[in-house]
């Protein structure tokens, strides 16, 4: 896999190509995001609050779990409705839940602030990672607000690349669209119990993300770590595949092995609503 560094947490951007992306330990620089070169926001805390050791503690023995969850298109109080029928065990203190419940909403609010959303679609599970998805950028409805948010609680961070690290977007479609067949094609092989043909393509797998081919640098890939707060560009899906600017969409990765996690992601579900009403003649 890939030689990881672990990214130390430093004001201002890192400017290339016009793309950016900006790393912090000031959670009020997230609002960055709303820039139109800039990426990603990483704010990594300089410290984290005692509840997410007990949190991380409770997800990776599998005390405390939620099955993989998408809420489209809701409102914050159906996503505090959702949270507070869901995000419950008698494994972890009231205090803890409390912690969570409460850290879940504020990034609601948090996103509701950076692109005026009052409507949300709202990702959240625990669970082991996997080799199922390699780089890759998320994608919105053609029309929504780009911004969004990731939360990693536990585990392993978030790999992403330098925008300037990126040999360019033509080169990364063609590793997307190669890993996307490749991950097609194990999963027939995995359907059908075909060992053999499950073996060659975790290899060839293995292999293209060794030798990822949209990279300057192999061995230069950063990792958002667990607790950090990602404000990140989701590519409006109508892009999707077409020779677009960098600054339009963070390339990352989840990562491939470890612990279960807890992993939310809060995007917008709809297209901007132009403000309308009486014009000045
Ligand atoms: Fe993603």
């Amino acid at each position: 896999m890939y030689s990881h560094s672990e990214v130390m947490p430093s004001a201002g951007p890192i400017v290339s190509d016009e793309a950016c992306i900006v790393q912090t330990d000031n959670q009020r620089d997230l609002v960055r995001i709303t820039s139109r070169s800039v990426q990603a926001v990483i704010y990594v805390p300089r410290t984290l609050p005692d509840w997410f050791l007990n949190l991380a503690a409770a997800v990776e023995n599998g005390a405390f779990e939620v099955p993989r969850t998408i809420l489209q298109n809701v409102t914050h109080d159906e996503v505090e409705q959702w949270v507070e029928v869901n995000v419950s065990t008698t494994r972890l203190s009231c205090e803890v839940l409390t912690a969570l419940k409460t850290d879940i909403m504020e990034l609601v609010d948090c996103l509701a602030g950076l692109s005026s959303a009052r409507r949300f679609s709202l990702r959240i599970f625990t669970g082991a990672p996997t080799t199922d998805c390699g780089f890759h950028v998320d994608t919105v409805p053609p029309g929504a607000s780009t911004c969004g948010l990731l939360r990693v609680y536990n585990g392993a961070g978030t790999a992403y690349v330098e925008p300037a690290n990126v040999t360019g977007i033509r080169d990364f479609y063609h590793y997307l669209s190669r890993r996307e067949r490749l991950e097609r094609e194990r999963a027939v092989a995995r359907r059908n119990a075909v060992l053999e043909d499950c073996e060659r393509l975790e290899r060839e797998i293995k292999q293209l993300d060794l030798q990822p081919g949209f990279l300057k640098h192999r061995g230069q890939v950063q990792i958002a770590p667990a607790g950090s707060i990602v404000a990140f560009k989701h590519l409006d899906i109508s892009r999707h595949w077409s020779n677009h600017g960098k600054e339009l969409a963070w390339i990352h990765c989840s990562p491939m092995q470890g612990n279960p996690r807890l992993v939310i992601n809060i995007s917008n579900p709809q297209p901007v609503q132009r403000r309308t009403g009486w014009i000045a003649p």
